[in-house]
């Protein structure tokens, strides 16, 4: 009996050690570079310009071919959201309650004069139809469909981005690297032009090694050195000055942008992150206080006892 089960347990941790193994292998993209994130640790927060910045490089670059499916217009105008207003501005009716994200006039603004229309319907008629977003309708995306998104994409699918920073191990740092670390191609690959060099992308570069540094059988030359990382069908979407920022001082660079993308996607994968943690501090500080008075009724209980 404890045989059978030790013999089941080496088998499994045998055949974990061959998958990790295998992933490892296949796996072999740079180490991502390390940021220094203000939203990460204990006490972390966005830095709400920064999450505006990062909106506003989505929408004029990354939407072209991303949706943020989760989001909502209105959660943009949340608190904790990049659009918050807790007082309205001067100028707005008092009628108006900015703090209701359904009301606040910037996310009523956003969603007006966003770049895609909302489907709706069917109408009396039984047709869909298109219309103006308002803030209660989910962001609206490039695609109809994946099949569409594929197909503009040279068969790529461009993934949703509104969870990617939670669906991706380390994920601050993996999207700052890749969208900072697109190289050309190596000298010793053969890429077609659809396919985009980033060695922090998972992939295995070996195939596509050109003919010369291959054996007869396909394999790559024992003295061949296989460059780190894959192939992106994404080409690299940002440029310097690709996005024009209000604030002056703010640098238009690649860096700066995918800081500010991150950020915002960030948020958009964890919109309530500020007050889960503000509930866990407050739980620990109410646990810590409770601890102290049970001692101390515990000492004046007992206090009085002969022994
Ligand atoms: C021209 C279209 C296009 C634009 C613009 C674009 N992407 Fe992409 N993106 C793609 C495609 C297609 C893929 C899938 C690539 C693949 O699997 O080969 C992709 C993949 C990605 C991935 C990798 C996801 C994974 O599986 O790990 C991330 C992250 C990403 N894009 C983020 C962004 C961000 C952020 C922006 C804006 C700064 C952006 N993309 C702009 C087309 C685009």
């Amino acid at each position: 009996m404890i045989r059978a089960l030790l013999k089941t347990l080496l088998t499994v941790a045998a055949v974990a050690c061959a998958v990790s193994a295998g992933a490892w292998a296949k796996d072999n993209h740079l180490p991502y570079k390390k940021q220094h994130w203000e939203f990460e640790g204990v006490f972390g927060k966005y830095d709400k310009d920064a999450l505006q910045r990062g909106f506003q490089v989505y929408e004029t670059v990354c939407s072209n071919c991303h949706g943020v499916d989760h989001l909502y217009f209105r959660n943009l105008g949340q608190k904790g959201g990049p659009f918050y207003l807790p007082v309205c501005p001067e100028g707005v009716p008092e009628s108006v309650k900015c703090s209701n994200p359904n009301q606040n006039p910037i996310v009523k603004a956003i969603a007006k004069n966003y770049k895609f229309k909302v489907t709706d319907g069917p109408d009396d008629t039984g047709d869909m139809f298109q219309r103006t977003p308002l803030p209660s309708d989910h962001i609206p995306g490039p695609y109809a469909n994946e099949a569409q998104a594929k197909a503009a994409n040279n068969g790529a699918y461009p993934p949703d981005l509104s969870l990617i920073i939670k669906a991706r191990e380390d994920g601050p740092d993996y999207v700052y690297s890749l969208l900072t670390g697109f190289e050309p191609q190596p000298e010793i690959v053969n890429l077609t032009a659809s396919q985009h060099y980033n060695p922090y992308f998972r992939g295995d570069m070996s195939q596509f090694l050109k003919d010369k540094y291959k054996t007869a059988e396909g394999k790559p030359l024992p003295s061949v050195e296989i460059p780190p990382g894959g192939v992106l069908a994404m080409p690299p979407p940002l440029t310097d000055g690709i996005v024009e920022y209000a604030d002056p001082d703010t640098p238009q660079t690649v860096d700066q942008y995918a800081h500010d993308v991150v950020e915002f996607l960030s948020w958009a994968s964890e919109p309530t992150m500020e007050e889960r943690k503000e509930l866990g501090f407050m739980t620990i500080a109410y646990l810590l206080i409770l601890a102290a008075a049970l001692y101390w009724s515990y000492r004046v209980v007992w206090s009085n006892v002969e022994h």
